[in-house]
């Protein structure tokens, strides 16, 4: 892990950002950003189009692109199925969102898209890098009656995630909740047991909560998928794509909502925009039920 002077980190474009400084920060934990090796956090980033990324991260970024093209449309999906399921469970009563794999702040975050329907929705972000903490942590409030709060917590340790403090500032697990597992999944290898910690999630939410989830799958082409995922290999976390049936598996415990595991997700019929007529997507979103 490599310390970097607040100055000198998001070498962008050189326009004047920077993380803050740990005394702007509610919560000094963050300390040591590693880039020597490219994050996921950060290539997400970047191929979203933000400026909160590195050039090893860059280099990683295009060279996925190089063998998917389309990827960063795709991710683009993945945003519009993010602000979609948070819309739907908001507009059924949800009030709180358990967001676990963040991501940096970009446009059309949880929080917000909860408080179009709800201003007083509440969201704990969880994130295992500490990148997305800081941003997190300066960006992403809006003022309103809604809190937030950020933990510093992996997927693969749930118990850490169900008692965080910070986590229960905000989650009553006595009220439904949205399990948000947004594009996080994939990172999580075969033998770490992917349904087995979706599982010790769900025993912890009452009947009513939610399970908002989406998944990288190379089911578009496997070979050109397989060939992607590998430019993930040195990274923070490698890409497990999986099949449409491997991830519709995942909801095991859960009621898929119409209209069940979907590469273009819009349950409510909200205004079409140009995404929903793209084609070759690489991965699918779903709603759950807890019964
Ligand atoms: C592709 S981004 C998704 C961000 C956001 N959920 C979205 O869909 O736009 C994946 C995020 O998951 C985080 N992540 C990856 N593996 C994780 C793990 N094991 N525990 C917690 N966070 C993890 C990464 O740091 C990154 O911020």
């Amino acid at each position: 892990m490599t310390p970097i002077p607040a100055e000198d980190a998001g070498d962008g474009d050189g326009k004047a950002w920077r993380l803050p400084r740990l005394d702007e920060v509610e919560n000094h934990a963050p300390t040591r950003i590693d880039t020597s090796i490219p994050h996921t956090a950060r290539i997400y980033d970047y191929l979203l189009g933000g400026k909160n990324n590195f050039a090893v991260d860059r280099a990683a970024a295009d060279a996925i692109v190089a063998t998917i093209p389309d990827l960063p449309v795709t991710l683009q999906l993945n945003r519009l199925f993010l602000r979609r399921s948070v819309r739907y469970a908001a507009r059924r009563g949800i009030r709180q969102f358990l967001d676990i794999g963040t991501g940096i702040p970009t446009a059309g975050n949880t929080h917000e898209a909860a408080h179009e329907i709800a201003p007083d929705a509440r969201v704990a972000y969880v994130d295992n890098d500490p990148i997305v903490l800081v941003h997190g942590r300066a960006l992403m409030t809006d003022g309103g009656p809604g809190r937030t709060t950020f933990t510093q917590a992996d997927l693969r340790s749930p118990k850490d995630i169900l008692s965080s403090p910070q986590v229960l500032e905000v989650i009553d697990f006595g009220e439904p909740v949205a399990l948000m597992l947004v594009a996080i999944l994939h990172f999580i290898k075969d033998d770490e047991n992917p349904r087995e910690i979706i599982a010790e999630l769900r025993a912890a939410l009452p009947s009513g909560s939610m399970l908002l989830m989406s998944h990288a799958s190379f089911d578009a082409n496997p070979n050109q998928g397989r060939a992607g995922a590998d430019g993930w290999k040195n990274a923070s976390a490698e890409m497990n794509m999986r099949s449409y049936d491997d991830i519709l598996a995942m909801f095991d415990g859960f009621d898929l909502v119409e209209p069940g595991l979907r590469t273009h997700w819009n349950p409510d019929a909200e205004p079409e925009e140009p995404l929903d007529a793209v084609e070759n997507v690489w991965g699918y979103g779903a709603v759950g039920i807890k019964p």
